[in-house]
């Protein structure tokens, strides 16, 4: 069997972890008999140096043709410059969930000891949608206008807007693939996260939607939980918890907050999974002050390429390769700084280390 997968290298520590990632995907395919042909494509800063264009066309053509992407972090400039690559692929191929899994492995230094949650994210639509209107411009004024005249609420002159559209479809969609992934992986309950209390309208629609898919599925456990309150109970009783399923700008927040509880950014893998495409990349993103200097954790990245191997079916290459990393975080003698107790040691190492423990 031959897989065709584009690999997108991204930004600052990006070519470094994913290079890692596809070492270790080509040790364990080697392994369990099948190849992976890597198809090279640019986004992000590098894409931007070569091709003038942060997410160029071609890119997008691999990743259609291809159906699974393995993607390294792209840069986004704070408040300047062009709006972020990511959210632009997530939206350009409807990839409208955002799996993220925290779990804490034996062998890294955490605060605590039980933590198994997977956020799932809705990855479309919410402030992320990319609709905003800059302070002082022509469009602004409008929608001031519009909204005193309609709502008789006053926005300040001086603002800068950003609109917050929540669909049923994309609500129903987004929770239905939480049941959907809770059943399938054996989880026991599903908690919507929102803050329908304040905002009626948009997450009162999202938290309707959680209602009454979760009467589908009589099976499973559901309660939903208003987002500052979730956020205080992740810290004080994460083992209470299981799926959350959140809009766009909650889980974003919340993945942090559980990857940091399960023991840090450098072991937190995601998949942003569609109907046609999948694209697996690490939580984290480009951190330019370490890139090039060999010392990245590049545990999320190869984490990501086993959610990757396991949905395009090699469950048993995914196995291997995570018990391969497990092992080797378990063992503390050959990891990055970010999570050894000792000396550590660079990214090359660790994943040779990663490597010489596929199968065995
Ligand atoms: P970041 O995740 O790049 O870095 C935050 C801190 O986490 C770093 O200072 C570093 O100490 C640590 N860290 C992250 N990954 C690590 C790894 N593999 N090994 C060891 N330590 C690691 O977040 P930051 O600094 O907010 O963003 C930097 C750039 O990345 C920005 O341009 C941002 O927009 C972009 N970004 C891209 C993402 C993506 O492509 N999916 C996701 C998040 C941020």
């Amino acid at each position: 069997m031959k897989y065709t997968i584009t690999l997108i290298p991204g930004d600052g520590i990006g070519p470094e972890v994913s290079d890692a990632a596809r070492r270790c995907v080509d040790a364990a395919a080697k392994r369990h008999g099948f190849e992976v042909k890597w198809e090279i494509a640019l986004a992000g800063e590098t894409a931007e140096k070569k091709f003038g264009s942060v997410l160029p066309k071609s890119t997008l053509e691999s990743i259609k043709k291809n159906k699974v992407a393995l993607k390294g972090p792209l840069t986004t400039p704070i408040s300047e410059g062009f709006r972020s690559v990511n959210v632009e692929l997530r939206q350009r191929l409807d990839l409208f969930a955002n799996l993220r899994p925290a779990k804490h492995f034996e062998g890294i230094k955490s605060r605590y000891g039980k933590v198994d949650l997977v956020v799932v994210r809705e990855n479309t639509e919410d402030l992320y949608a990319g609709i905003e209107f800059d302070e002082g411009t022509r469009s602004a004024g409008q929608l001031i206008r519009f909204v005193k005249s309609k709502l008789g609420k006053k926005i300040r002159r001086d603002s800068a807007i950003t609109l917050k559209p929540i669909s049923k479809t994309a609500s129903e969609r987004i929770v239905k693939f939480a049941f959907d992934y809770a059943k399938d992986e054996k989880r026991k309950k599903v908690t919507a996260v929102h803050k329908a209390n304040i905002m009626k309208f948009t997450d009162g629609l999202f938290l309707k939607c959680a209602q009454r898919v979760a009467k589908k599925y009589p099976k499973m456990q559901f309660e939903d939980m208003i987002v500052d309150n979730m956020c205080m109970h992740l810290v004080t009783k994460p083992e209470d918890y299981d799926v959350l399923v959140c809009p766009n700008l909650y889980g974003d927040i919340i993945s942090d907050l559980c990857a940091g509880l399960a023991g840090g950014l450098g072991i937190a893998p995601s998949a942003n999974i569609g109907k046609d495409c999948a694209v697996f990349e690490p939580v984290h993103g480009s951190a330019p002050k370490h890139a090039g200097k060999d010392e990245a954790n590049p545990t999320a990245c190869i984490l990501s390429a086993v959610l990757m191997l396991s949905h395009i079916g090699e469950k048993k290459a995914a196995k291997d390769l995570e018990d391969a990393v497990l092992g080797v975080i378990k063992e503390n003698k050959f990891v990055t700084y970010d999570i050894a107790t000792g000396k550590p040691v660079g990214t090359k190492r660790m994943t040779s280390e990663i490597i010489s423990k596929i199968g065995k």
